[in-house]
């Protein structure tokens, strides 16, 4: 279905659970853990009955995200269901990895296409640091086994932190010369409580392609202009020789909206027309038909545009990024 800028929204984010595993410093507090009750969560039957909804309005992408989604119990018999939908051509997940030599099998037989794989320094200590709590040989082990596993495509998400893991955007770049991933760098964004990084962290995501240049030189990086990549939040580069892409997710300095093609559903049944926006529908305890009405007035609800976000000018979005799920 179109919104009234047409744009086709074709894809829904749902997040699955707000807790972690982890506590990532720039997306949830330290003693993060959910303080709603089991029941304003959503459950099973709703997040299918959203699901089959969204279908029937032209979704044809769905990705499961959290928190982290790997924790909620049902996650496979979950992924296995929503992609028996008619309509759904692709289910995708966002994970921090910590689960994944566990659970890539079992999701890849319940037809997972893609993942996504968050992951922010190479450097083990760095890991512990940023996660406050993880292991990095736990999320690398993740990314090893759905490598080994081959799903359709795998990217790497790394949130570009100044002063944090900068240093380390040629390593994390060659991981694409290396393995059949993509990686994306992220900006950080203000979110309603993204840690106490100080402004030099917020770093535009360019910065990745001056330092790849000064490292193998101009003409071995190409910007990819491809029609088939377009409508991807992410603007890609390849390194001559590589496997895979590296990607700039511009969220802060450039924003996507005027292509954004996507609808979020929370765990506790919110669906929110905008990740910046604080508006947020309703659609736990409901009927099919109802829900079908307000899947309509989200898409209807999508503003053109958010605010412009900035150290100074933090996410309107009322929540952090884990009870949203990025
Ligand atoms: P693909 O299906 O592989 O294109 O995944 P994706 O980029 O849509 O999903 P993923 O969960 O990997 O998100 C990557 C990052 O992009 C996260 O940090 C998200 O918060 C950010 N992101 C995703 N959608 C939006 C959006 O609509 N606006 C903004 N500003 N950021 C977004
Ligand atoms: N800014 C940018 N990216 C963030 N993520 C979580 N919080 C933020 C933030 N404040 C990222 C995670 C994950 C993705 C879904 O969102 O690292 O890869
Ligand atoms: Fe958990 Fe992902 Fe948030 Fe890190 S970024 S705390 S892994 S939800």
């Amino acid at each position: 279905m179109q919104d009234n800028y047409n744009r086709e929204i074709k894809y829904l984010r749902i997040s699955v659970t707000e807790r972690c595993n982890l506590r990532c410093r720039y997306c949830m507090p330290l003693d993060g853990v959910c303080k709603k009750s089991h029941d304003e969560m959503l459950t099973y039957e709703e997040i299918l009955r959203v699901s089959r909804v969204a279908a029937k309005l032209g979704v044809k992408k769905i990705r499961l995200t959290g928190g982290e989604p790997l924790i909620k119990k049902d996650i496979v018999s979950l992924a296995s269901d929503i992609k028996k939908i008619e309509g759904i051509e692709e289910l995708c997940i966002t994970t921090n990895g910590i689960l994944l030599n566990e659970y890539a099998n079992d999701l890849k037989n319940a037809g997972v296409d893609r993942i996504n794989i968050s992951l922010d320094t190479l450097n083990a200590e760095k890991y512990k640091y940023i996660t406050r709590i993880g292991e990095f040989k736990d999320a690398w082990a993740g990314i090893e086994k759905a490598l080994k596993l081959g799903f359709k495509k795998i990217k790497i998400n790394t949130v570009l932190i100044g002063g944090f893991n900068d240093d380390e955007v040629v390593d994390i770049s060659s991981l694409t010369l290396k393995y059949h991933v993509d990686v994306r760098f992220i900006e950080l964004m203000p979110m309603y409580d993204s840690g106490d990084f100080k402004e030099n962290a917020f770093i535009k995501a360019s910065i990745v392609i001056d330092k790849l240049k000064e490292k193998y030189g101009n003409n071995k990086i190409t910007e990819i202009n491809d029609i088939k990549h377009i409508g991807q939040v992410a603007r890609l580069y390849k390194i001559d020789g590589a496997l895979g892409f590296v990607g700039l997710i511009s969220a802060v300095s450039n924003h996507f909206c005027k292509e954004c093609n996507r609808i979020r559903l929370t765990s506790d049944g919110k669906l929110k027309p905008c990740l910046h926006s604080n508006e947020e529908i309703s659609i736990k305890g409901l009927s099919e038909d109802e829900i079908e009405e307000k899947f309509k007035m989200a898409i209807l609800h999508k503003p053109k545009q958010h605010d412009e976000l900035s150290y100074t000018s933090r996410s309107h979005a009322d929540r952090n990024m884990n009870q949203i799920g990025g």
